[in-house]
């Protein structure tokens, strides 16, 4: 089925209760006609600027849709919202991986080596498994939003070891970052004294054979954002230490003249409905 498209039959049940919600909400705050045409005029800005999805993050609809969606999934890594900053064909990186080339503003940043296993839900290794990482740098955000970064800087696909499913990438420790501003749904935040922050974190989409695709993000303690994201989304179960290392062998091996940082992430997915039952 084409997962954007919803069936006639939800639709016939779930839209009557959302128009008389919202008829309810007009009604008990007797929103006049100015006020519903700026509300109109809102949304229709928010199309022109592709910017529904960010309404729908910093709503925490996102997360609430995200959580009802896995609802009751144990056994598995908690899943976490896609957000907006996704690019499709991200570059394959191959072993050792690296995700992002130096650029000026990088080097106040810090070298971060992300590693783990992915398992399925019995504990056996998923050989297949193919991993899509998207994040900010240590300056200047998404690729997307800075010019001085190379296109899909801090984004890509790789494999992991076809024995014992355990993978590593290397990165730089993200920083937290605010949503785009510039926009309608910056505007909305402004006006309803929402700030726009995100506490830093690392994107991972994992899809396997036999296994549902997962989607997810990788938070670190001590973060100044952690219990106010402005779109709700840190889950306790996805906070992972980072560990420093300043010991000189360890930076000679790694080929590195500063400190550096390690984040452990073992991954667990749960195998598909038809694999499950079969
Ligand atoms: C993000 O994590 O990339 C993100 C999520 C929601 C709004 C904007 C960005
Ligand atoms: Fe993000």
């Amino acid at each position: 089925m084409d997962s954007t498209k919803v069936s006639n039959e939800r639709l016939q049940k779930v839209l009557p209760d959302a128009i008389a919600a919202l008829h309810q909400v007009i009604e008990k705050h007797r929103v006049t006609e100015k006020e519903w045409s700026a509300v109109l005029a809102f949304l229709t800005d928010v199309g022109r600027h592709d910017e529904f999805v960010l309404l729908s993050d910093v709503t925490k609809t996102s997360v609430l849709v995200d959580a009802i969606s896995h609802e009751g999934e144990t056994n598995a890594t908690p899943s976490d919202v896609e957000g907006p900053l996704y690019r499709e064909n991200p570059p394959w990186r191959e072993k050792p991986v690296k995700i992002y080339d130096e650029y000026e503003g990088i080097e106040n940043g810090d070298v971060l080596f992300v590693h783990g296993r992915v398992t399925s839900a019995d504990g056996t290794p998923v050989s297949d498994a193919v991993l899509d990482i998207w994040q900010t740098g240590p300056d200047g955000g998404y690729d997307v939003w800075d010019e001085r970064q190379p296109d899909y800087n801090f984004r890509g696909m790789f494999g992991v070891d076809d024995e014992d499913g355990s993978y590593e990438f290397q990165t730089m420790v993200p920083k937290p970052y605010t949503v785009p501003t510039d926009g309608p749904v910056g505007r909305l935040l402004e006006a309803t004294g929402q700030h726009p922050w995100r506490p830093a974190h690392i994107h991972f989409k994992v899809e396997a054979e036999g296994h549902e695709p997962l989607i997810t993000q990788v938070f670190f303690p001590e973060d100044p954002y952690p219990d106010n994201d402005t779109i709700g989304a840190v889950k306790q179960a996805l906070v992972r230490p980072l560990s420093k290392h300043e010991n000189e062998g360890e930076l000679t091996r790694c080929g590195l003249d500063a400190p550096f940082y390690t984040c452990e992430f073992d991954i667990t997915l749960k195998p598909a409905m038809s694999a499950a039952q079969a």
